[in-house]
């Protein structure tokens, strides 16, 4: 049908961890639009538990939806222009509910859930007799508590109704891609059970090489597979939204970290991202080849454009804290009054006062793997200021992905050249330039960063049905780039004392 000024219109629901967001791209240009976001509460019940209101999450999203195409309107733009939607989410993240109610049986358990599955890590390697790699062949994870299958385990054992709408045969599992895609297809009146491919190789029960649920993995976790939604590819129609402003659209691409490869044109093996949002996470593209890391990375799908299409492996480097260390400096220490004044109060202190930070909110992540892990504060003096801790704070993001390029150099045999970067924390100037620094390679940031959600809009506007988005013939996204400007022997001795208050940080708890 006939268009109008912008051509075919592709939107992006970007449910992360910390708001919500609804963009849409003009599927000729990539360009945004227009977007709306809001936020979303986290609900702590007790120290290191992160749950989320699974109902709040979807009326975000619908509010989101209907606020972005009120903006359309505004811009005389028709939001009938809009001929799918791709989904990004927090993955990991674990929600379940009843299929005949429509109800969450509990909140949904965050990814960053870190102290309230530790004990059901350690019931899985049996309190220390079997290794935390020990499936990692089959599912290319360590058993941490930042995946699905430990939430779903945990809320087997610990919540009743859930053990209850098992035996009832109404219990439904998903990541939030899958409670999304269920609701928005009609919920109780014939929503659809799926998830995808991406999503799926991050709950720890899918096999990375059948792309299937597995059932020798579900055995070991006990979980019942008949709670598992369907496992689809990255880019296809899924199904067509129920109701609302966007009654009749296909939602046809779902992926999140990943979806950034897809957005920074990572489409050739050798290549990587970095996106700092919530959390900070590093891919690398194997190509069709599953790696098996030995430094502590994660193998993962990294996007199957078409069901038809072959699966496209990376591996990852997990960092649990990055932009949330912010918002703790904000909310609990009050030291900043919002996330762009980081920059600033950074930069005051200068060279003086060298303060490291390891902000081990949910134990460590990649490459470490240490649920018990803590966060320390090291190198205080009578002089430290707040900006220290901002500064330390901004810091431990970029030792933190200096540790996975480490890692990834290792595994991969040559280091890489230079890093792109993506996410609302490449705004920070500070921590780009640092970044630059402390890894010794350009740092090539988009001037669109929003590159998580494009990559999800490209895999709807792409699928076999839709076809408005060539991803054979796309134009790369305008960047800038910071150089490493501070000597090697700098960046080796900061590194070398960023490394010391890991050690701290390790070994905190005996
Ligand atoms: O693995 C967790 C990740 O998907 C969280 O994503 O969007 O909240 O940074 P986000």
């Amino acid at each position: 049908p006939e268009r109008g000024r912008f051509g075919p219109l592709v939107g992006s629901i970007d449910e992360g961890t910390s708001s919500t967001r609804f963009l849409v791209f003009a599927a000729k240009t990539a360009e945004v639009l227009t977007y709306h976001q809001v936020s979303i509460p986290h609900i702590t019940p007790k120290e290191g538990w992160v749950e989320q209101d699974p109902e709040v999450i979807l009326h975000s999203v619908i509010e989101t939806i209907n606020v972005t195409c009120d903006n359309l309107i505004k811009l005389d733009i028709s939001p009938e222009d809009i001929v799918a939607t791709g989904i990004t989410n927090q993955r990991e993240t674990t929600v379940v509910w009843d299929s005949v109610t429509g109800k969450p049986l509990h909140n949904a358990l965050g990814f960053m859930a870190g102290y309230r599955t530790a004990s059901t890590v350690d019931q899985i390697l049996q309190n220390g007799k079997r290794n935390k790699n020990f499936l990692k062949n089959v599912c290319g994870l360590p058993v941490s508590t930042y995946f699905s299958a430990l939430k779903i385990r945990w809320l087997i054992d610990n919540v009743e109704g859930v053990r209850r709408a098992i035996s009832e045969d109404r219990c439904l599992f998903g990541t939030i891609d899958t409670w999304l895609i269920w609701n928005l297809t009609g919920g109780v009146n014939g929503g659809l059970h799926l998830t995808d491919v991406t999503n799926a190789s991050r709950t720890m029960l899918m096999n990375i090489d059948t792309l299937k649920w597995d059932p020798q993995l579900c055995k070991i976790f006990d979980i019942p597979m008949s709670i598992l939604p369907e496992i689809k590819s990255s880019s296809e129609i899924y199904g067509y939204i129920s109701e609302s402003v966007l009654k009749g659209i296909p939602i046809s691409g779902v992926s999140d970290q990943q979806a950034a490869l897809v957005g920074q044109m990572c489409f050739h093996q050798g290549q990587a991202k970095s996106t700092y949002g919530t959390g900070c996470f590093l891919l690398y593209n194997t190509g069709t080849a599953i790696v098996q890391s030995s430094h502590g990375l994660l193998t993962t799908v990294a996007y199957q454009l078409g069901k038809d299409a072959p699966p496209i492996y990376a591996l990852e480097g997990s960092i649990a804290i990055a932009g949330v260390a912010m918002q703790w400096l904000r909310d609990n220490l009050g030291v900043i009054k919002n996330v762009t004044e980081s920059m600033d109060i950074a930069q005051s202190t200068g060279e003086v006062g060298e303060v490291y930070f390891v902000p081990a909110f949910s134990g460590l992540y990649a490459p470490y793997w240490r649920k018990d892990a803590r966060s320390v504060i090291c190198g205080l003096t009578e002089e430290t200021k707040p900006g220290h801790i901002v500064r330390g704070a901004l810091e431990s993001v970029a030792f933190q992905v200096r540790d996975i390029l480490e890692a990834m150099a290792l595994d991969c045999g040559y280091p890489l050249q230079k890093l792109l970067v993506d996410g609302g924390m490449t705004a920070n100037n500070f921590l780009m330039q640092i970044q630059a620094d402390y890894c010794g390679i350009p740092v090539v940031r988009p001037l669109m960063s929003e590159t998580t959600s494009l990559g999800a809009a490209m895999a709807a506007g792409n699928a076999k049905g839709v076809e408005v988005w060539d991803l054979d013939n796309v134009q790369p996204v305008p960047s800038d780039c910071f150089i490493p400007s501070i000597t090697e022997d700098q960046r080796d001795i900061r590194y070398s004392r960023w490394k010391m208050a890991i050690a701290r940080s390790l070994d905190w708890v005996e």
